[in-house]
């Protein structure tokens, strides 16, 4: 019989137990997240960077957890993602793969490319990515499309899943000229979409979609049979949706972005408002494109 002390022992203080026992939860996979997709069941991101909060989104439910470059912003305190480095993103990677090993989690862990470090060629992206694989990531993410396809194209092949990111990509912020809305009108959105189309085919089995308009998301996520779309300002038409954890919780150095819900309204503490953030994703009750869209 099963030492109920030693199971209590395993679990982290301050949290929570896991909804259902670490033992009995399957780790998230490529196939079960296309299972998912297929389904039509939404698909729960949210970002970490460090081992113990990584350890409590795994046990609200977080089925991917990004470690995304948005630490430059809300771990770092710079004003964009553009200066993070490739060492930082490992040494981020690591913590948070630290901490879901210690609580036998179960979420898949997505890590940044961070900026420069697949751009000069097909060769640079498969060094850097194998660096955050390496780290403990199963699957790294790189921003924007067109050029991009060939090196998604190049990693997939040698084994490394890859998450694209389309719409507002905040590591060409300043050739976006800002955080605004991308995709808007016939011709972005006519770019949006063959660029889209052109990642899934390199094999792209996730696309961020962020601030992108309501209907462009969901008109995509019904095309995209075997890319999985992460809606972030995007709308509920999303096949998933992501937030930062810091915008989530209602902590920030500036001001939340529209499409942020505050999970800690309401919630007695950090892991009921991730359990409050996954229960809202699964039902479709966030986001609410009255509110949180365009
Ligand atoms: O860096 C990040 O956190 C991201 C999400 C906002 C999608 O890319």
């Amino acid at each position: 019989m099963a030492n109920p002390a030693a199971a209590d022992a395993a679990i982290p203080y301050g949290t929570l137990p896991p909804a259902s026992p670490p033992a009995t939860r399957k780790p998230l996979s490529l196939p079960r997240l296309a299972d998912m997709h297929a389904r039509g069941e939404k698909i729960v991101m949210l970002t970490a960077y460090d081992a113990t909060f990584a350890a409590v989104a795994d046990a609200a439910g977080v089925e991917c957890l990004l470690v995304g470059d948005s630490l430059g912003m809300v771990c770092q305190g710079l004003n964009s993602t553009v200066g993070v480095s490739l060492d930082t993103m490992r040494y981020h990677t690591e913590s948070v793969e630290r901490g879901l090993r210690r609580v036998q989690g179960t979420a898949w862990l997505i890590a940044d490319l961070p900026f420069g470090s697949y751009h000069a060629s097909r060769e640079q992206a498969l060094h850097s990515a194998a660096v955050l694989m390496q780290a403990g990531a199963h699957m790294v993410k790189l921003e924007g499309g067109g050029w991009t396809t060939d090196t998604v194209r190049f990693l997939v092949e040698r084994g490394i899943p890859v998450c694209a990111h389309l719409g507002l990509t905040p590591q060409t912020v300043h050739a976006l000229g800002g955080y605004r809305v991308q995709g808007r009108g016939g011709e972005a959105a006519a770019l949006l979409k063959q660029q889209a189309h052109a990642l899934q085919d390199a094999g792209a089995a996730m696309l961020v979609l962020e601030m992108v308009p309501a209907a462009l998301a969901a008109e995509l996520t019904a095309e995209l049979k075997h890319c999985a779309t992460i809606g972030i300002g995007a709308g509920r038409g999303t096949a998933g949706q992501v937030l930062v954890m810091h915008d989530m919780l209602g902590v920030g150095l500036g001001k939340l972005p529209k499409f942020v819900r505050n999970f800690m309204a309401g919630a007695p503490g950090i892991a009921e408002a991730m359990q409050a953030y996954v229960r809202a994703v699964k039902d479709g009750s966030f986001p609410d494109d009255s509110l949180h869209a365009w």
